[in-house]
């Protein structure tokens, strides 16, 4: 089939087709496990029941009408591309935002292409001695990512299907409370939703790192943690009590220099990690947390919210 008509038959432009025809190449895909082991691979990545009916539903099968021609090309050219960059941590669609509302083949590809490869990530993770919790517990970020955009009725998913390339790639590590990213020049930080960001779950967290970089990866020598945040942004402290965890977390950081945003906008960012909506008029947002209110009255007065770096040696 040629390019331009996968691209049409998908809903596409034909440069994300392009783009990811010539980062696959010819290399190899991956397979998906076996439909009767799906079941409980599912359950040990957090996928919440409703998903993981919506995905068996949709499950691959050689047979299955509801695969046409151009989405198994696109299954198998995006997870080809991914595992091409194994061990990569740069940040990497899966591939083309997709109609997902044609149904859970549509809905749900690059969940399969994530499952086709675990297997692949979990040898990356054996080789570098990576204990298997370990791998496990950064794995079920997909449920916790799928639950996430329920909750958002599918707004988050561009988001979430370019972040989801980390995991499976061997670029980022859950070590409890946060996740850490191999990144360019220092381990980044990332804060899932899970609970309540206490200085002592953070402290126990940056041990871990502390420990585990230089132990499965001696040949990459980073000196500092950075993040990268809506979290960051100090005029949250004029809302927030300063004994606030976020506040708290702040201040371990030392802010780089604020910089006109380039691709991030930190007002959506901000709706998306407080309300789980991007949409949603500022009149019909719920005012239930000192946050929430705080988001909603700066952005009526006219203000924005900042994303900032920052960073603290390791
Ligand atoms: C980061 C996070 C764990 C902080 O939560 P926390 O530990 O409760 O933070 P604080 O103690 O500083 O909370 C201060 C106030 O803000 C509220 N709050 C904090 N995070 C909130 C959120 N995401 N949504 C709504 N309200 C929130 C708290 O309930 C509290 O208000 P209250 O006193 O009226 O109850 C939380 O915001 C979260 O889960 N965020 C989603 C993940 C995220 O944003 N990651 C970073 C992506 S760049």
């Amino acid at each position: 089939m040629k390019l331009d008509d996968i691209a049409s038959r998908l809903g596409v432009p034909l440069e994300d087709v392009e783009r990811v025809h010539r980062l696959a190449g010819d290399l190899p895909s991956a397979p998906l496990p076996a439909k009767t082991d799906a079941p409980a691979i599912l359950d040990r990545l957090a996928v919440r029941p409703d998903d993981a009916a919506e995905i068996m539903e949709g499950w691959p099968d050689p047979d299955s009408p509801l695969w046409t021609p151009e989405l198994r090309w696109l299954l198998d050219r995006a997870t080809a591309m991914v595992r091409a960059d194994l061990g990569g941590y740069g940040w990497l669609p899966f591939g083309p935002s997709l109609p997902r509302d044609r149904g859970p083949a549509w809905r749900h590809l690059y969940v399969y292409a994530y499952l086709a490869l675990i297997d692949v990530v979990l040898g990356y993770h054996r080789d570098h001695g990576v204990p298997e919790d370990v791998s496990w517990t950064t794995l079920a970020d997909l449920g916790r990512n799928l639950a996430v955009d329920r909750r958002m009725e599918r707004e988050g998913w561009p988001v979430i299907q370019s972040w989801l390339t980390l995991h499976v790639r061997g670029g980022l590590y859950e070590l409890g409370r946060l996740q850490f990213h191999r990144g360019d020049t220092a381990v980044q930080l990332h804060i899932p939703e899970s609970g309540p960001l206490t200085p002592e779950a953070i402290d126990a967290s940056l041990d871990r790192a502390r420990a585990f970089f230089p132990r499965h990866f001696p040949d990459e020598h980073r000196t500092a943690f950075s993040c990268g945040s809506w979290l960051l942004d100090p005029q949250l402290s004029e809302y927030l009590p300063a004994d606030s965890n976020i506040v708290r977390f702040q201040r371990r950081f030392e802010l780089e220099p604020y910089e006109e945003p380039k691709g991030i906008d930190a007002d959506v960012e901000v709706l998306r990690f407080v309300f789980r909506t991007l949409t949603t008029p500022l009149d019909q947002l719920p005012r239930r947390t000192a946050l929430q209110r705080a988001v909603i009255d700066h952005l009526k007065a006219g203000r924005h919210w900042q994303w900032r770096d920052g960073r603290f040696p390791i």
